[in-house]
C-alpha cells in the first residue's frame, strides 16, 4: 500500500438535467448534505461522515453524465511528482487553480485512454457536518434517507481499457483487484489505490467518456434493505437488487437519479491488501460475478449509461 501518492477517491462531478430534483434525490433520499452552491451554479454535497469539503458535485447541463472524478493525494509535492510521471507516459496534464471549486486546492487534470477526465488534488478544507475527532459519537448529525457513509467509487464505460489498466498501474500506482477476460479480450477491471476491492472500475464500451454508476458505502446489509424501502416508497427507478456481486463480494442495489445517472448503495466487499493476486473471471461465470444471486446479467447493466 502506498504511504505517499494517491490516497483515495475525493469527489466526482456529474451533469444533471434538473437541479432541484437532483438535490432532493441526493440529500433527502441518499442522505447527503448540501454544503454550498458555487457562483457558477454547481452544487456541492457531502455525507455527514466525510471530513473534506465535498465529495459530490452536480452541474446543470442539457445531457446527464460524467464530467470528472478527482483522487486525493497525500501532499502538494505529489501533484508535481504525478504531473511528471503522467507527462513522461505521454499524456498532457492541465492545471486547475485553487478555489475553482470551493474548499479545494490546486488540481491537475488529464484525459485517460477511455476518454474520461481524472484529476488529482492534495488539499481540501473541511466542512460541516463532519465527525467529531475527540470522544466522537457514532454520528454527529442524525442519519436520514439511505444513511450514506461516503462516496466510495465509480464505474466508467469506455474504449481502450487495457491502456487505462496500464496507465493506472504504471503511473498512478493502482493495483488490479479483479478483471474479466472474454474470448475477445479484456472486458472489465476493478482498480484499487488502498485496501478496498475497488476505488474505480472500467468496462469496455465503444463510446468514450461514459458513466455507469457512482456508489455510496452503507454500514450494513440492513441499510441496503432500508434503501430498497426508500426506493419503492418514493417510486425511484431501480436497476437491480438488493443483490450481491461475486466480484468484490459487495451487497448492493442499483437505481437511477432523476437525470438517469445510475447510483449504487452497497456494503461489504473484501479487504484488498496490495500483495493479493488479481482475481479473474471468464465468460462462463460472468453472470455470477456481476450478480451473484441471479447468476445472470440484466440487459440494463451492460447497455444503459449516461
Ligand atoms: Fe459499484
Amino acid at each position: 500500500m502506498a504511504i505517499s501518492g494517491v490516497l483515495r477517491p475525493g469527489f466526482i462531478q456529474l451533469r444533471v438535467l434538473d437541479m432541484p430534483g437532483s438535490i432532493d434525490h441526493y440529500t433527502k433520499r441518499i442522505g447527503m448534505h448540501q454544503v454550498t452552491e458555487g457562483p457558477d451554479g454547481r452544487v456541492y454535497l457531502k455525507t455527514a461522515d466525510e471530513f473534506d469539503h465535498h465529495s459530490f458535485v452536480l452541474r446543470r447541463a442539457d445531457t446527464a453524465g460524467y464530467d470528472l472524478m478527482a483522487f486525493k493525494v497525500l501532499e502538494d509535492a505529489d501533484l508535481d511528482k504525478f504531473e511528471k510521471r503522467i507527462a513522461d507516459y505521454g499524456i498532457a496534464a492541465d492545471h486547475v487553480p485553487a478555489g475553482e471549486m470551493p474548499g479545494i486546492g490546486r488540481r491537475i487534470g488529464f484525459k485517460i485512454p477511455s476518454g474520461h477526465r481524472i484529476e488529482l488534488f492534495a488539499h481540501s478544507e473541511q466542512s460541516d457536518p463532519k465527525p467529531r475527532v475527540h470522544n466522537p459519537d457514532v454520528w454527529e448529525v442524525e442519519p436520514h434517507g439511505m444513511r450514506a457513509l461516503r462516496f466510495d467509487h465509480a464505474l466508467l464505460y469506455g474504449p481502450e481499457i487495457e491502456k487505462n489498466l496500464n496507465f493506472f498501474e504504471k503511473v498512478l500506482d493502482f493495483r488490479c483487484a479483479e478483471r474479466v477476460d472474454m474470448p475477445d479480450g479484456l472486458l472489465a477491471i476493478w482498480l484499487s489505490c488502498g485496501m478496498k476491492a475497488h476505488d474505480i472500475a472500467f468496462v469496455k464500451y465503444p463510446e468514450p467518456g461514459k458513466f455507469h454508476h457512482a456508489a455510496f458505502d452503507l454500514e450494513n446489509w440492513n441499510d441496503v434493505g432500508n434503501a430498497a424501502d426508500i426506493l419503492t416508497r418514493y417510486d425511484i427507478s431501480i436497476d437491480i437488487g438488493p443483490t450481491r456481486h461475486g466480484i468484490t463480494r459487495g451487497q448492493t442495489i442499483y437505481f437511477f437519479d432523476p437525470s438517469g445517472n445510475r447510483n449504487e448503495v452497497f456494503t461489504g466487499g473484501y479487504t484488498y491488501y496490495p500483495d493479493l493476486p488479481t482475481r479473474t473471471w471468464d465468460e462462463k461465470e460472468l453472470g455470477k460475478g456481476i450478480f451473484y444471486y441471479e447468476r445472470k446479467m440484466n440487459d440494463a447493466f451492460l447497455s444503459v449509461v449516461t
